[in-house]
């Protein structure tokens, strides 16, 4: 087996246990599950915060706070790119209404399967959570308003294949907003051979203007960084909310 397909065995496989235990990976540089206080750090309000059950929250595993920036809309149509849990699904899916639709992908079972439970439980009838990986949408060209992604990107090994699919499913006046880790600088090449430190969201983190440069090439227009913040507390790694516009 290639480098790729031992980095996505590793990742499914420390994501899988995540969402059997829901107990948090607090070590984990892309792992929020650490209380109310540091989701707060992160960007979400209090407000967002009370709509979720602790069930959710255990699991969430963000590095940012994508749905703080996305101006939702109702009637909008929004996808969370490796939705996990569920967190920015739910919160989408309360502001977009019900007219408007919010669809977790992610290529974690037992994510999958811990989402689907606790939408059933909250008895939310716009979403929905798809099994699938990112390089290759379960999802229509043209057909989403809104893409939104949290601390997912880096875990991806081929990042311009995720964004060139983000691009075809994004209607034409689309935006994406997508919190993510990102660096000053290369990571070094022994840490990108760690698998544990792919699993841990560190590994697969980029510059943050090669980050940039990647989202422009897939088609995107107005490609900005609009947040950050010093999380994680690793030298030379930090988390960016970055913005960009089909036109
Ligand atoms: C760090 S967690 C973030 C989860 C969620 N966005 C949140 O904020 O709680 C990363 C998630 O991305 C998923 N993931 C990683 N690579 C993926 C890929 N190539 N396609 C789909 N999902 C992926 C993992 O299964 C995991 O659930």
């Amino acid at each position: 087996m290639n480098h790729r397909g031992e980095i996505k065995i590793a990742v499914r496989e420390h994501y899988g246990q995540l969402a059997q235990s829901g107990c948090g990976c607090a070590k984990d540089s892309c792992c929020s599950s650490m209380g109310t206080n540091s989701f707060e750090q992160l960007g979400y309000s209090k407000e967002d915060l009370e709509k979720l059950s602790d069930e959710v929250l255990s699991v969430g595993a963000g590095c940012g706070s994508p749905i703080a920036y996305a101006d939702l809309h109702e009637g909008e149509t929004v996808l969370d790119l490796g939705s996990g849990g569920g967190i920015d699904v739910f919160l989408a899916a309360q502001k977009v209404g019900p007219r408007g639709r919010a669809i977790g992908v992610d290529m974690t079972e037992e994510m999958v399967e811990r989402a689907r439970a606790s939408a059933k439980k909250m008895d939310m009838t716009n979403v929905e959570f798809l099994l699938g990986e990112i390089e290759a949408l379960p999802i229509a060209d043209a057909s989403v308003d809104v893409v939104i992604s949290n601390c997912v990107i880096n875990l991806v090994p081929e990042k311009a294949r995720a964004f060139s699919e983000t691009f075809r499913v994004l209607k034409p006046g689309g935006r994406l907003i997508v919190s993510d880790i990102v660096t000053r600088g290369r990571v070094a090449d022994v840490m990108k051979s760690d698998l544990s430190a792919w699993a841990s969201c560190l590994a697969g983190a980029i510059e943050d203007r090669e980050y940039l440069k990647i989202i422009s090439e897939a088609g995107f227009e107005q490609v900005e960084i609009i947040a950050h913040s010093a999380m994680p507390e690793v030298a030379g790694f930090y988390s960016a909310t970055v913005q960009a516009h089909k036109i």
